[in-house]
């Protein structure tokens, strides 16, 4: 079985409402998949959630509810939100679901087994908000503790440990000898920064059940479960598990799958793409990696870190009410407007900045006056002048057209989202400049320009045409739309249909529909 590209988002908190940043993450994600897809790879897209830790088992209490009915009920929000962004993911994992725990599990006693862990007494301090100890270092000059730690209690706690510290310099020279493997580049500098500069503590991987219970009890160790990072990173590998990986199996040989998953055999690991967010990039970039070495399994090809955005300059923070809610925005200026502003104002790497004005203004711009007017003034000239049908083919701006037919392609596979759409957008810019140069409503009054008339009817629709191929893994619904106006049944989610002269002479395209109808500009988004 040939693999597939593996592309995974972070796992999400359950408990949370879906914000900016969630919808962002995974637009982005949806876009690469669909990219890949439409590239003709075969894609594995998987998202989900982060169940486990103390607060979730805290706020089920203060609900009267268990920690499992808790999560159930928010999950079914998180999948709706999933659905309402249109992601194409082949999965969504419950950190929950008893097919991740006995691979959380699995991977516990195969490292226990083999001498990685050993248990040890901590005293200091521990926040339960961040669920994450504190030691002297974290102390502010007055002596206290950032609020974002919230409570800080000290304590005195036996606990197992993961041997990091063995591994630093084999992870130093890992990231040296793969460039790719973070991305962007100054992502990568960081942590080489990080390791090469700080000695790596050993990692404590358990909590003691009588204080948490809402988490995977240790196989070895009934008196523990484990520490909420160490259980979601695994979600990464126990859904190829899940589906029967052959890595995973030989990896992992205790683990008890049944014989019809085995038989799936999926060829999933290792992941092509981790797509998270800034400031998670730790626990990616340095447990991660050692904790796959310690289990005995292929390092991911690439961990792609996104910025975090900002709304106004400022902070998204629901105490201020400094928020953006993306389904409002989706229900008022549709999904694709969404997906194209997120993909579009912000490249991957640096932090994004919203802003309402500049929402409505590409939305005017780029979506209404730009790709929407282009195929509706082409359909209308086409309707008008020729009955709907397509004249001969034609190739003036065939060239241009596929050298960024071209240029698109290498840049999805360098998921660079933004520069495809600004390639793409140029394309549009030409050909409404070439309706405007060439003035076909002027040459439809004089019968001896027929043959001009045909030919640059005959560009405008095809570009329109190979737009839409383009176009559809940020704006799958508005493509769509495009091909279904212009008559073509097969859907657009092929990238080698954007080959110039497609379409036959002789075809009838269908009525132009506003792609993205005018707004009342002063509307905000949300
Ligand atoms: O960190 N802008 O979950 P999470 C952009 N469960 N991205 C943002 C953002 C913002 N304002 N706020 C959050 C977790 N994110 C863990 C992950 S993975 C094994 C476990 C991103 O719900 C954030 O960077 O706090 C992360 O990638 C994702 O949303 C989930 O954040
Ligand atoms: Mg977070």
């Amino acid at each position: 079985m040939t693999k597939s590209f593996y592309l995974t988002t972070a796992i999400d908190y359950v408990n949370g409402q879906p914000h900016l940043g969630h919808a962002y993450e995974k637009v982005i994600s949806d876009v690469i998949a669909r990219s890949r897809r439409s590239l003709g790879q075969e894609v594995f897209f998987l998202t989900g959630l982060d169940e486990h830790g103390q607060k979730v088992q805290q706020a089920a209490h203060n609900e009267g509810k268990t920690p499992q009915a808790y999560c159930d009920a928010l999950a079914l929000d998180w999948r709706t939100f999933a659905r309402e962004l249109q992601l194409s993911n082949q999965d969504f994992v419950r950190t929950s679901d008893p097919r991740h725990k006995s691979v959380v599990q699995a991977v516990l006693t195969k490292l226990n087994n083999e001498g990685h862990f050993y248990r040890s007494k901590y005293k200091g301090f521990y926040s339960t908000r961040q669920e994450t100890f504190l030691t002297e270092k974290d102390r502010r000059p007055d002596g206290s503790f950032d609020p974002i730690y919230g409570d800080v209690t000290e304590l005195v706690e036996e606990n197992y440990y993961f041997k990091l510290k063995d591994h630093q310099q084999w992870l130093i020279d890992t990231i040296e000898a793969n460039p790719e493997f973070i991305a962007p580049i100054n992502r990568r500098n960081e942590v080489l920064g990080f390791l090469k500069n700080n000695e790596l503590e050993d990692l404590c991987i358990t909590r003691p059940a009588a204080r948490l219970s809402w988490g995977i009890p240790l196989p070895f160790d009934p008196e523990y479960v484990t520490y909420v990072w160490f259980d979601a990173l695994v979600n990464y590998i126990s859904i190829p598990a899940a589906y029967g990986d052959p890595k995973l199996i030989t990896a992992l040989p205790d683990l008890k799958l049944d014989a019809s998953t085995q038989s799936q055999g999926l060829a999933l690991w290792p992941a092509d793409l981790h797509v998270i967010g800034k400031d998670i990039l730790k626990f990616h970039a340095v447990y991660w990696p050692i904790m796959l070495k310690a289990i005995g399994l292929a390092l991911p090809k690439q961990i792609l870190v996104h910025g975090w955005w900002q709304k106004d300059g400022e902070k998204i923070s629901k105490s201020t009410g400094n928020i953006i809610d993306p389904l409002a925005v989706i229900n008022n200026w549709s999904l694709d407007a969404f997906r194209y502003y997120v993909t579009r104002e912000l490249a991957i790497g640096p932090d994004g900045n919203w802003t309402d004005a500049g929402f409505a203004a590409r939305y005017t711009a780029e979506l209404a006056n730009g790709i929407g007017n282009l195929l509706n003034r082409s359909l209308a000239m086409l309707r008008s002048y020729r009955q709907k049908v397509v004249p001969p083919r034609h190739d003036e701006l065939s060239h241009g057209a596929m050298t960024t037919v071209a240029t698109v392609r290498t840049q999805l596979l360098n998921q660079d989202l933004q520069g495809a759409l600004q390639s793409l957008f140029s394309l549009i810019t030409t050909a409404n400049q070439f309706i405007d140069q060439t003035a076909p409503f002027k040459l439809a009054k004089d019968p001896a320009q027929a043959q001009r008339l045909d030919e640059i009817l005959y560009n405008l629709i095809e570009v329109c045409r190979i737009l839409a191929v383009l176009i559809w893994p940020f704006l799958p619904t508005t493509a769509e739309k495009i091909f279904a106006q212009i008559g073509i049944v097969n859907p657009p989610a092929d990238f080698n249909l954007a080959v110039w002269g497609g379409l036959p002479a002789g075809h009838v395209t269908n009525d132009p529909a506003p792609l993205f109808p005018r707004r009342d500009t002063l509307s905000s988004p949300a």
